[in-house]
């Protein structure tokens, strides 16, 4: 008889978790993973944290009824609303969340000038001001705020013309300010980040969570004592979304091959 296996649930707002499931597919190929999009609700960005809060828990009750044996939420804006209070009701659980990857970005260069890009609600909340407040002596950091970035990926429209000037007018100011680096601090961006360079130059180094997060949830794992043991074997990845349009899913699948 086949053995049950239980997969490693994989959540965003959409598409852009998929820049963090394929870290995880990286280190652990052995492994199923089962990745949720929220499309039908997105953006999650631009809605309140008591929304995004409930929509977040939600979804992890249906990965725990899926019989997920741990959880990555793979969305900044979804991490800064629900992951404290998913820690608190499910503490048992191997659960990682992902917040800006400000530290690599601190450490690689101290007391340079740091431009955080992520969505309004991440940037507005209080988990952002704590991160913030840990690195501000350490570098010059800037926070700013994408609405409208996320639809590119979203929609699939990574190679839009209409992207590099929607990022030159975004990015007008960081330029001006000599941006070193960036850090992406919303799953769908790295998705854009050659755009990304290509508008601020090349010099400027860019970072995201994805591995960071990736690595972290592996260790939970493991601690849990819940990896799957034949290392030999090739896992698989689902995929849903809560938008019932093949092409989203069609999406997917490209976007985890980039
Ligand atoms: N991918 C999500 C994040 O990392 C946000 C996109 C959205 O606004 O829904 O924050």
């Amino acid at each position: 008889m086949e053995k049950i296996r239980r997969p490693i649930a994989v959540f965003d707002s959409g598409v852009g978790g998929i820049s963090v499931l394929r870290e995880l597919v990286r280190l652990m190929p052995y492994e199923d993973f089962l990745y949720y999009g929220d499309s039908a609700n997105a953006p999650y960005g631009t809605k309140t944290t008591m929304e995004v809060r409930q929509l977040t828990i939600e979804h992890t009750n249906y990965f725990l009824e899926r019989n997920a044996k741990a959880v990555a939420i793979a969305c900044n804006t979804a991490t800064s609303a629900a992951v404290r209070v998913l820690r608190e009701m499910y503490p048992n659980l191997p659960l990682v969340g992902i917040e800006p990857a400000l530290k690599p970005a601190v450490t690689a260069r101290p007391h340079s000038k740091i431009l955080v890009m992520a969505t309004p609600m991440t940037i507005s909340e209080e988990k952002f001001h704590r991160l913030l407040a840990k690195y501000e002596t350490m570098a010059d950091i800037y926070p700013l705020a994408c609405p409208g970035l996320m639809e590119f990926v979203e929609d699939g429209r990574i190679h839009d013309p209409q992207l590099i000037p929607f990022l030159e007018e975004l990015l007008a100011d960081a330029k001006h300010n000599q941006i070193e680096s960036v850090v992406l601090g919303c799953t769908h961006y790295p998705f854009v980040k050659d755009a990304i360079a290509q508008v601020l130059g090349n010099h400027v180094e860019i970072y995201d969570g994805g591995y960071g997060t990736a690595a972290e949830l592996k260790r939970r794992v493991i601690q849990a004592g819940l990896l799957e043991e034949d290392h030999t074997r090739c896992g698989k990845v689902v995929f849903e979304n809560s938008l019932l349009d093949e092409s989203k899913l069609t999406l997917c699948k490209t976007l985890l091959e980039v």
